[in-house]
């Protein structure tokens, strides 16, 4: 959690920015109503949710079966993702309507409209009918953001396949731990994908992880790049050769779904090794992503331009780039590259281009492009912009002014999103027609959301810091860990009896401002990406000169934190600048380069209790550079002097 120091520094900005009198003349809600009706009859609120924003080919019978902590919603209802984010659009008159504006890192673009959408991913549903998939079978994606991945992901949700979507710079080894928890029997991917004008490759990843997936039948390969790659007979097949068979037409019925069928699986991190393989199901899950996606970002679909500019790979992108947007038919941006190529200006030539009038991102890119200097955004008109969103990680006060003022000029709204894996959607937000907001603030639990603070002992605390609970079922909530129903009990609902536990610190201030401090448990959180320590720990322990290490998450100024490993080397192993660069591969081979140490500093011992449990607590402190707590616990305090004297001798990678 945040320290004190970090908590205080939030009340040295203390404006308040009440919606500014244009937006509210246009906004969908501004006022409580939307409140007082759901705190009146919360199951009853999301069910004329459902009914409004959603079609369904057979009604539900019971809004919600609660059987702590498993959640049915909207049991016996049916309906169709894919139907619901396209076909409906189409009947409805308005398949001319772009559903993307692509922009690939070279420069290539592509607008699709909700009919060629519709059709290709209908198309591509026949294709993986053809390569066997069922109803209920799981197919993994590793794709770049090109748009066959939102394509993929329909296809399946239009048959009844889930996903199991892979960040594209994942490792190969953490491809195929994911592909075989997911027991899944088709794999997608791309010969690569564009980064900073050098070609990713992801078929050869792709091969190394499938090598050791027995469940994999087919692997359907994007071509983007046009770089070399093996294509294994029998088993690897070019997806435009796939499409072009006559045989695949555009005649796809949407299979008709319970709503409590498994949409997808996202794998994320958690405080053990093995990541966990979080459930979403239909209904539910597609009625809170629409409406969050709606009132959050205020849609008015027929004029926004829309741009979540996250990675599909991450939640944020399954919900705010692909169901959400889709099902509410509106437009948005999808770009594949990084915001460096060719130029440090390229997001704001994006949204200049393309009129963006909102726009979703994470702090620790507001926090890069502050460094960067406003000299990149004056290049471009940004009048366009009507409301900004951040999400992934807590947002100190200066960068949310910071956007605030100079990519919203003064007159954006800033929408402050908590939210995780777990919950689906977004939870605590502000309504930007109504709420007053406070930089830093994700300010209050949305409408139909119960969220409350409690101590340790797990007493509501009214005023002041704890921890972050949920008290009721919610519709996009996961319906568990897969294959591991009692992990899931364990990790989200026995730390407090009836709550499920977010593993995040906040606090309540005396308006009920809820500020959210950061995780709480072993997971880190770099540059908005949820990150392991045991993870990454579990990766160096692995490398054959490691006897022991212990990684800490320290604050960093860009990337929120920044992942520090202290390592003990088995005897004869040497300790050098060399050694510290090949152990740092070694975990980006393992887990990705999200997973990275920034630093790795090499000591003899450990900080420990006596009963042999390494204290993380005084390595955040060192890392951090703080003085030391209480060391009497300690089985040996001279270890943390010795450490502070190394880490303040190993250097820094920037
Ligand atoms: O610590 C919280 C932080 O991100 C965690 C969830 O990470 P993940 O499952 O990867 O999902 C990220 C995108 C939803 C949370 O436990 N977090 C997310 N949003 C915020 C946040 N912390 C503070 N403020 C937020 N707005």
């Amino acid at each position: 959690m945040a320290d004190p120091a970090t908590i205080e520094a939030y009340y040295l900005e203390n404006r308040t920015f009440p919606p500014p009198e244009w937006f509210k003349q246009q906004a969908l809600v501004v006022d409580t109503w939307m409140y007082d009706q759901a705190d009146q009859d919360y199951e009853g609120f999301w069910a004329r949710q459902a009914a409004d924003l959603l079609d369904w080919s057979k009604d539900w019978h019971t809004i919600l079966e609660w059987d702590l902590p498993f959640a049915r919603w909207f049991v016996g209802g049916q309906l169709n993702v894919s139907a619901n984010c396209l076909d409906r659009h189409v009947e409805a008159g308005r398949g001319d309507r772009i559903a993307y504006h692509w922009e690939g890192e070279p420069g290539d673009t592509r607008a699709i409209t909700y009919a060629e959408l519709r059709d290709e991913v209908a198309r591509f549903a026949n294709v993986l009918k053809g390569l066997g998939v069922r109803k209920g079978d799981r197919v993994n994606i590793y794709m770049p953001m090109i748009p066959e991945l939102p394509v993929a992901m329909l296809a399946c949700a239009r048959i009844g396949a889930p996903h199991s979507v892979v960040f594209g710079g994942f490792s190969a080894e953490a491809l195929r731990d994911r592909i075989n928890d997911a027991e899944a029997t088709v794999l997608i991917t791309a010969d690569g994908g564009w980064r900073r004008g050098k070609a990713v490759a992801l078929k050869a990843n792709a091969d190394e992880a499938v090598a050791g997936t027995p469940t994999i039948k087919h692997v359907v390969v994007v071509r983007r790049t046009e770089g070399d790659v093996t294509m294994v007979e029998g088993r690897d097949h070019w997806y435009h050769d796939l499409m072009a068979d006559p045989a695949i037409t555009v005649d796809c019925p949407p299979e008709p779904m319970d709503a409590e069928d498994l949409l997808y699986l996202l794998y994320t991190s958690g405080t053990t090794a093995k990541p966990k393989g979080i459930m979403h199901t239909t209904g539910g899950y597609l009625t809170q992503v629409a409406f969050t996606h709606k009132y959050v970002f205020d849609l008015h679909p027929d004029t926004d331009v829309y741009w979540c500019a996250a990675d599909i790979g991450w939640v944020t992108g399954h919900s705010y780039i692909v169901y959400g947007p889709l099902a509410n038919g509106a437009t948005s941006v999808m770009y594949e590259g990084t915001p460096d190529h060719p130029d440090k200006d390229r997001w704001w030539a994006l949204v200049e281009k393309f009129r963006v009038t909102k726009l979703y991102t994470a702090p620790t890119a507001i926090r890069t492009f502050m460094k960067w200097g406003t000299q990149y955004l004056d290049r471009h008109d940004l009048s366009s912009l009507k409301l900004l969103g951040s999400v992934g990680e807590p947002i100190n006060p200066e960068a949310w002014v910071w956007y605030w003022e100079h990519v919203g000029g003064g007159r954006c709204p800033v929408v402050d999103t908590w939210w995780q894996t777990e919950t689906g959607g977004i939870m605590i937000s502000p309504l930007p027609g109504c709420t007053t907001l406070k930089p830093g603030s994700a300010t209050f639990p949305l409408p139909g959301i119960g969220a409350e603070v409690v101590d340790d002992k797990g007493n509501r605390v009214k005023v002041g810091g704890g921890y972050l609970t949920l008290t009721r079922p919610w519709p996009s909530m996961l319906r568990g860990i897969y294959g591991d129903p009692e992990r899931y009990r364990q990790t989200y609902w026995s730390r407090y009896e009836g709550r499920y536990f977010a593993g995040d610190g906040a606090k309540l201030d005396d308006e009920g401002f809820f500020w959210l401090l950061g995780r709480v448990d072993d997971v880190m959180n770099v540059s908005g990406h949820r990150v392991s320590t045991t993870e990454v720990e579990s990766a160096l322990v692995d490398h054959p000169s490691v006897a022991e290490a212990a990684v800490v998450g320290a604050r960093d100024e860009t990337t929120g934190q920044a992942i520090i490993a202290f390592v003990t080397l088995k005897g004869g192993e040497t300790a050098d600048p060399a050694h510290g660069e090949a152990l740092r591969r070694h975990v980006t081979k393992k887990i990705g380069p999200t997973a990275r140490p920034k630093t790795v500093v090499f000591t003899d011992d450990l900080p420990k209790t006596r009963s042999g449990k390494i204290m993380r607590r005084l390595l955040r402190d060192v890392a951090e550079g703080r003085d030391l707590g209480d060391t009497t616990t300690l089985a040996d305090a001279t270890v943390v002097d010795e450490i502070r004297r190394r880490a303040e001798a190993t250097p820094t990678e920037e």
